[in-house]
């Protein structure tokens, strides 16, 4: 059986393990970056709509070492390319290079694409076109030290582009990122979810797409596996229509988010309606500092300012004064996550964590943290 890799960001490869399983993939091995899994291409496609937490799915085509530009273009002529896509599709190269001897990233991604071209001319007589932003096939490259690692993508845009958010606040999720951590919190999945600081509403829309069963990739346009030769649109009719059977009309429980900001929560709510679950989420214009419950029990999760993109460090500190405030006086019983790439700010809630994991928000290293108040 074919095997594929399913990336996502640093510190959420456990919970992607757990929801590859949960679909049905046999998965074989895993590092910091991702997660490797064995299924054909119906379950290749399935993973690419119902995945919440991978980044993309990648199929692993050639693995090799090569010290010389040579040694390289012999070596990527090993897979046949002409099997995925017609000469007038167009084709692009992602490479990555670390403690290699070729040390330039772009004579190397030359190197590959005259490979790949010239199988393609030699077989048709035309070769593709190299599109950066929107090609119909793309060839993904890492090398460490000399060994190189090639995969085909099949996913195209990121799976994080859900194809719901229309509008966003300032220093927004990513929505596989938001759905990871919702994941590391281990929140039930069928009881209040509230957000204190809301923003674009990524936790909640994401939370409440899993609560009522609504595949992440429904919205999107499309997947770059849909541009191939082998593309089978019946296995996708069906793996689509699987996902559409299992939604849930209603919840029997709601999802409550507040922001400072009335222009953030107009976006929150338009994203909440194109992904389907404006029904199930209540937005309000509130500050943290006068919350109060909106239900007698439910789970906290809050991704305050942090300093590095917005707001600044000294009115920040009050904020985080009022959020560890209003936990410690008016949520007696409650658990919180919070998730922050600001030590400094967190001493300021003056609360005592109770789990802690590390995750990249882009490339800021942020603490998610539990908090429990007694
Ligand atoms: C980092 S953003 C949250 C982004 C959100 N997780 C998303 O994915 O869009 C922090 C949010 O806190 C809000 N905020 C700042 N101070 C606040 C306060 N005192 N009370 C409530 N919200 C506040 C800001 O308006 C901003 O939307």
């Amino acid at each position: 059986m074919p095997e594929f890799f399913a990336s996502t960001a640093r510190g959420l490869v456990d919970p992607l393990e757990a929801e590859l399983k949960a679909m049905g993939m046999k998965t074989t091995d895993k590092t910091a970056g991702g997660v490797y899994f064995e299924t054909n291409w119906e379950g290749c496609y399935k993973a690419n709509l119902n995945s919440f937490l991978a980044s993309r799915i990648l199929k692993p085509i050639l693995d090799f070492t090569a010290y010389q530009p040579e040694e390289l273009y012999t070596q990527i002529l090993r897979h046949d390319y002409t099997k995925y896509i017609r000469p007038n599709q167009t084709i692009s190269i992602d490479v990555t290079l670390k403690d290699s001897m070729m040390r330039d990233q772009r004579f190397v991604a030359m190197k590959i694409k005259d490979a790949v071209v010239d199988q393609f001319r030699d077989k048709f007589g035309v070769r593709p076109d190299v599109d950066n932003y929107n090609p119909s096939l793309r060839i993904v490259v890492r090398a460490v030290k000399n060994q190189f690692n090639v995969s085909i993508d099949t996913s195209g845009d990121s799976l994080f582009m859900r194809g719901y958010r229309k509008d966003v606040g300032e220093a927004p999720l990513k929505e596989n990122l938001a759905a990871g951590l919702i994941k590391l919190s281990e929140w039930d999945g069928q009881s209040p979810l509230i957000d204190f600081m809301c923003g674009s509403g990524t936790f909640l829309i994401e939370a409440a797409m899993m609560a009522k069963k609504i595949a992440p990739g429904i919205n999107r346009k499309g997947f770059a596996f849909m541009n191939w030769l082998g593309y089978d649109e019946t296995a996708w009719e069906k793996v689509v229509n699987e996902a559409m059977d299992q939604e849930i009309e209603e919840l029997p429980f709601k999802f409550y988010g507040y922001d400072i900001d009335s222009r953030v929560l107009k976006a929150a709510k338009e994203n909440a309606k194109s992904a389907g679950v404006d029904d199930a989420i209540e937005f309000k214009r509130e500050s943290v500092s006068t919350v109060e419950p909106p239900v007698e029990k439910g789970l906290l999760i809050v991704n305050p300012p942090y300093g590095a993109r917005i707001g600044d460090e000294d009115n920040l500190r009050d904020v985080y004064r009022d959020l560890g405030f209003t936990l410690k006086h008016r949520f007696k019983g409650w658990d919180c996550w919070i998730l922050s790439g600001n030590k400094e700010l967190i001493g300021d809630l003056k609360l005592k964590s109770t789990r802690k994991h590390f995750v990249f928000n882009g490339n800021i290293e942020c603490r998610f943290l539990k908090y429990s108040m007694f």
